[in-house]
């Protein structure tokens, strides 16, 4: 079938995206489901700086690609072999299909599937198969998702039946900011009713990060970001102090104001001097987090001595530490009884030809959530 969908073809054009317009909106051939995988009909997708990461370069990827991976949508086919789901359904698309089979599955760790990072490295499905064409040419797949478009085939490994009450654009965010950023609080860290909690770098992530930490029970929550606009509206969510990491001496502000440090600090902008702020402002015996994903090539280092004398942890977290089977059905409960009120993060809806634009918007740090409504 022919669907409209945004393709990357080039990495590292610059910024203005308006101006340069690194996605192309494209009429492609998507092929139907195989064996295994689901035809969705894409109702809304939310623009994640992982997406602006390929376009950018940092996090480079096969060419052309197909971008988008969070999403929410209906179920309108399923290939041989799918018998769980049906059309019809609701579902948000998870950005590492897990294979149920490896290792790290079989371990409850499905953020760690590894035919799941292979194929999302290599732009392709679970199944190893690509079914997106543009003439010619074979496109590869964003996170095994491609939700940029109109309809997207999946596998169904990528795929969470979802309640159909709430709003697509509600939901997508479910898929990627909110496992991530609730996940990074309440698996990845397990912080303690009561403890001190800071958030640097508030987009999407980590303003789902900080409604993680107020539902968790956090007593003080350090908001940090560059942009002042963040800490308004981190405040309004549930931010007890908020600075901006600009300042040279933000470490020593925030160490002073929380009596050395807080219990758990989590980077969540994505760059190396968040990452040292976030350190910096981990108390002694405390943990650092990070869900940020910066280019391969940007180093973070720290004093050996302060891992050691401190006991501190440092920890990674991809995809919140979550079995998106059960997170996200649990964190959709927590939102309906408006304890994780995460429609606040939208800023915006957009159409999908004014993605550039949206692209440019989430650079400049100036939204949390934009979404793409179909
Ligand atoms: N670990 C995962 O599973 C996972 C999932 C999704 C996204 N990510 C990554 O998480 C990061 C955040 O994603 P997002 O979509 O929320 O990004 P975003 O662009 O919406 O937000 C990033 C925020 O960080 C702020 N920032 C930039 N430099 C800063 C600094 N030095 N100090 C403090 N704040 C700073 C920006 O102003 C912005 O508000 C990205 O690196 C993204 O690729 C990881
Ligand atoms: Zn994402
Ligand atoms: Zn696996």
């Amino acid at each position: 079938m022919k669907i409209r969908a945004a393709v990357l073809h080039e990495l590292g054009l610059p910024a203005p995206y308006a101006k340069s317009k690194p996605i192309k909106i494209e009429t492609l051939e998507l092929d139907p489901p195989g064996r295994g995988e689901v035809l969705v009909q894409i109702k809304a997708a939310g623009l994640c700086h992982s997406d602006l990461s390929v376009i950018n370069g940092s996090r480079p990827r096969p060419m052309p690609m197909a971008l988008g991976h969070e999403a929410a949508g209906v179920v309108v086919e399923v290939g041989e072999g799918v018998t769980d789901l049906q059309p019809g359904d609701h579902v948000v698309c998870a950005f590492v299909p897990s294979c149920g089979h490896c290792l790290p599955c079989q371990e409850g760790r499905p953020a760690l599937c590894e035919p799941g990072a292979k194929t999302n490295t290599e732009g392709t499905l679970l199944s190893g198969e690509r079914r997106i064409h543009l003439n010619e040419e074979t496109v590869h797949h964003h996170l095994g998702v491609s939700a940029f478009a109109d309809h997207a085939v999946v596998s169904r490994n990528s795929l969470i039946k979802v309640d159909p009450e709430i709003p697509f654009d509600k939901v997508a965010v479910f898929g990627c900011a909110v496992i991530t950023g609730v996940g990074a609080v309440v698996n990845t860290a397990q912080i303690e009713m009561g403890s001190t909690v800071a958030i640097v770098g508030l987009g999407g992530v980590g303003l789902s990060a900080l409604l993680g930490a107020v539902t968790a029970g956090a007593s003080r929550i350090v908001a940090v970001d560059v942009n002042d606009g963040k800490l308004e509206e981190a405040r309004k969510l549930g931010a007890t102090d908020t600075f901006n990491s600009k300042d040279p001496e933000v470490v020593t502000l925030i160490r002073e104001a929380t009596g050395g440090g807080v219990d758990y600090a989590f980077e969540t902008a994505g760059v190396v001097p968040a990452m040292n702020v976030a350190y910096g402002i981990t108390k002694r015996g405390g943990t650092t987090v990070t869900t940020g994903l910066p280019h391969p090539d940007h180093l973070f280092s720290f004093p050996q001595v302060t891992l050691t004398a401190e006991e501190r942890t440092l920890k990674g977290s991809y995809v919140g530490s979550c079995v998106p089977a059960r997170d996200i059905p649990r964190f959709i409960e927590l939102y309906k009884q408006g304890r994780l009120p995460v429609d606040k993060l939208l800023t915006d809806r957009l159409s999908l030809d004014e993605i550039n634009e949206g692209f440019d918007r989430l650079a400049k740090g100036e939204a949390s959530r934009l979404v793409v409504v179909f």
